[in-house]
């Protein structure tokens, strides 16, 4: 293990070059992303994108677990936070700080990560003043869907104030860092200025102090829908469809195995 910040190091991060951060559930996409982000997150979108959930509500522990496990061997560089999982947090800050420890444990995560803001200020201090680094996530929060009534953007207008609260109060609270999704650009810039921890975009701003995209959205692996926000870099949900489609082709008219594929019955050679 050299050089793998730790939440310290990107807080420390303010302002400068902007982090570079991806989500991760596997051990192959994990290795992939290893050397080029400052930051993978297992994140609770893992439901919707790898287990075909309509949303995060029905992710669990044992999923966090799970996946987490998985990414982190594959990571040597980056520094890795896991989500908590809606329902394992909210209750008390006790709750929250068993459940935390947990998914470090099991998962040998640096961090984690949960959902509000002044409502759960008091739970992100309870867990950061008892050695659990917590990154922030305020604007729009997934696991509030019911309660947001839709993947809105959050902070226009009139609304803007709470969520210039929520940030506050987070880094107040103790985050090392804080997620901005979906608020309005001018917000997001407003919040980046205001505060003193690196604040971390999706459809939020480029003046962030660093970005991050769900994997399978920016490789174009996830097509049930595309968020205005997320920039696709591949196409692997297209090539991947291409490919089986010319391997039923090869099984169907017997072209696939070819001779280099099968054994002899006798070892003629080598
Ligand atoms: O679960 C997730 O992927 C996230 C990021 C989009 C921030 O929370
Ligand atoms: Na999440």
């Amino acid at each position: 293990k050299i050089n793998v910040p730790t939440p310290s190091d990107i807080r420390a991060r303010k302002g400068g070059t902007p982090l570079v951060c991806l989500t991760a559930y596997a051990t192959p996409t994990a290795q992939m992303m290893d050397t080029y982000c400052d930051i993978v997150l297992v994140g609770d979108s893992v439901g919707m994108v790898v287990h075909g959930l309509p949303d995060t509500l029905g992710v669990t522990m044992e999923m966090m677990e799970l996946h987490g496990a998985a990414v982190k061997r594959g990571l040597t560089q980056a520094m890795m936070v896991v989500d908590m999982p809606f329902g394992s947090y909210e209750e008390s800050p006790e709750q929250a700080f068993r459940n935390a420890a947990r998914l470090m444990r099991v998962t040998g995560a640096a961090a984690v990560k949960l959902e509000g803001g002044v409502a759960m200020a008091d739970t992100i201090r309870f867990l950061t003043s008892r050695s659990i680094p917590v990154m922030a996530h305020v604007g729009l929060t997934p696991q509030a869907i019911n309660t947001l009534g839709g993947y809105k953007v959050q902070g226009r207008g009139e609304d803007r104030a709470r969520v210039v609260a929520d940030a506050k109060a987070v880094e107040a609270a103790g985050a090392f860092s804080v997620v901005l999704e979906k608020v309005p650009e001018s917000l997001s810039d407003e919040i980046t200025e205001t505060l003193s921890i690196p604040t971390i975009g999706i459809g939020a701003s480029a003046g962030c102090d660093g970005q991050i995209l769900v994997v399978d959205d920016m490789l174009g692996l996830f097509t049930a829908f595309k968020p205005k926000f997320a920039k696709r870099y591949a196409t692997l949900g297209r090539d991947g469809e291409v490919a089986i489609a010319q391997y039923a082709k090869d099984v169907r008219n017997r072209s696939f195995p070819a001779p280099e594929h099968v054994f002899a019955d006798e070892v003629t050679t080598k």
